[in-house]
């Protein structure tokens, strides 16, 4: 029988389970709580500095405490792990994860001189105009789309999904795949368009709309979406934001760590776009500025040839291996993993007078921020945007500037 212990949780860590203590002293993260709850916890791993342990009763709850807002949560749908936290406290939860990365993974002493804040809040829920799906293979529910159910080896078909697009909500619910064991749901919500990608050549769709495109990996296909009154191509194998208003933000605060002065650059200043996607910053945010776009995916590249200015310099080329050039601004947006020591020495040899970073996980960020700040740059502005509602996902954008 595994060991159930009772601990108060105290805040929440980089990965959004709550932090408490196990009797002996040692972390325990416990997923599905929030700060301020009092919980009786089974342990699930233990290792020599920490243990991972599971909810087996809410014995006092937080005041930020909800009931899941979802039926599909007590099934065990791994699609959001955010769902008991009341969602006008998320953004400060984040918030608090953020400035806990500075301190811990970032090593920085004096966090209040930061400008930390969170951005206007986003609708927390029917928001995701891209979802992967996993495809049920078993029982009544066999061909149709799902999510992977947490910590088990089963699919949970939702009837509807609360974080979803209503517009993918609708294909996911109608849509039946045989074949196929992952999906990919896209709609450019703001043009119409609707698009599901299948995972395998032999896979096949039933019970779609007409309109509906149907790409395979084999096969790609485009649909557009407008961002910040810009119209952008993206092909069924290109990294896209996941919700065009969260996009809308994201350029408003990049712009505004570009240019915190609102004044546009002269036109023969460069403006580099590093891990650009299909150019959503290079389009939006160069004022003017002659944009290089450094991005490894052929496929965004492509897409980002069309959507950005004839004038753009395009390098299909990953950013650690690009050879740095001088450039007044930069802005970089790399993947969960960050920019690393690698990156992160190629961007600060083209001599940005400020970077605008923008990164997708808290830890990432704290030893980003470090490298660039011990690199000569000082961090002055952060805001954590609420790009995902009801998941701890955080997106992080901030301002560098040359010391
Ligand atoms: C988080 S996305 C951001 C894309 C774009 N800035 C946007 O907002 O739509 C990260 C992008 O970096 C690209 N990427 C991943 N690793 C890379 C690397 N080592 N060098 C250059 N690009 C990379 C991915 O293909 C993806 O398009």
């Amino acid at each position: 029988m595994s060991e159930v212990f009772e601990t108060n949780i105290a805040s929440l860590g980089t990965g959004g389970a709550g932090i408490g203590a196990h009797p002996d002293g040692r972390v325990a993260f416990v997923e599905g709580t929030a700060p301020g709850d009092r919980v009786s916890v089974r342990v699930d791993r233990a290792k020599k500095r920490f243990v991972n342990g599971t909810v087996v009763e809410v014995l006092s709850a937080s005041p930020q405490r909800v009931h899941a807002p979802c039926p599909h949560v007590a099934e065990g749908c791994g699609g959001c792990d955010w769902q008991h936290l009341r969602t006008d406290a998320q953004s400060d939860l984040r918030v608090g994860i953020v400035r806990d990365a500075l301190e811990r993974i970032g090593r920085f002493e004096a966090v209040d001189a930061i400008d930390l804040a969170a951005a206007p809040p986003l609708e927390p829920f029917g928001y995701r105009t891209t979802v992967r799906a996993v495809v049920e293979q078993r029982g009544a529910n066999r061909g149709r789309a799902g999510f992977r159910a947490r910590r088990q080896h089963k699919a949970v078909v939702p009837e509807t999904c609360l974080t979803a697009h209503p517009a993918v909500a609708e294909l996911m619910a109608s849509c039946r795949f045989e074949g196929a064991k992952e999906v990919t749901f896209r709609v450019g919500s703001r043009t119409g368009e609707r698009m599901v990608v299948l995972d395998s050549p032999k896979a096949r769709m039933s019970d779609g709309p007409r309109d509906l495109l149907v790409a395979g990996l084999d096969a790609p296909l485009f649909l557009h979406e407008e961002v910040a009154g810009h119209r952008f191509r993206i092909s069924s194998g290109s990294f896209f934001q996941c919700r065009p208003d969260g996009a809308d933000l994201l350029v408003e605060l990049v712009d505004r760590a570009l240019h915190p002065e609102g004044l546009d650059p002269s036109p023969d200043e460069i403006l580099l776009d590093a891990y650009g996607g299909v150019g959503l910053f290079g389009a939006t945010v160069a004022r003017g500025a002659r944009v290089i776009g450094v991005e490894s995916s052929r496929s965004s590249s492509e897409d980002a040839r069309v959507n950005l200015p004839d004038t753009a310099e395009l390098h299909c080329q990953r950013f650690e291996q690009w050879q740095p050039e001088p450039v007044a601004r930069a802005v970089a947006d790399p993947a969960r993993a960050g920019l690393g020591a690698e990156a992160a020495a190629v961007l600060v040899a083209a001599e940005p007078s400020s970077i605008a970073l923008v990164s997708c996980d808290p830890g990432s960020f704290g030893r980003d921020a470090r490298l660039l700040v011990d690199a000569g740059y000082s961090l002055d502005w952060v805001r954590t945007v609420d790009l995902f509602g009801s998941t701890s996902h955080i997106e992080v954008v901030s301002r560098f500037a040359r010391r």
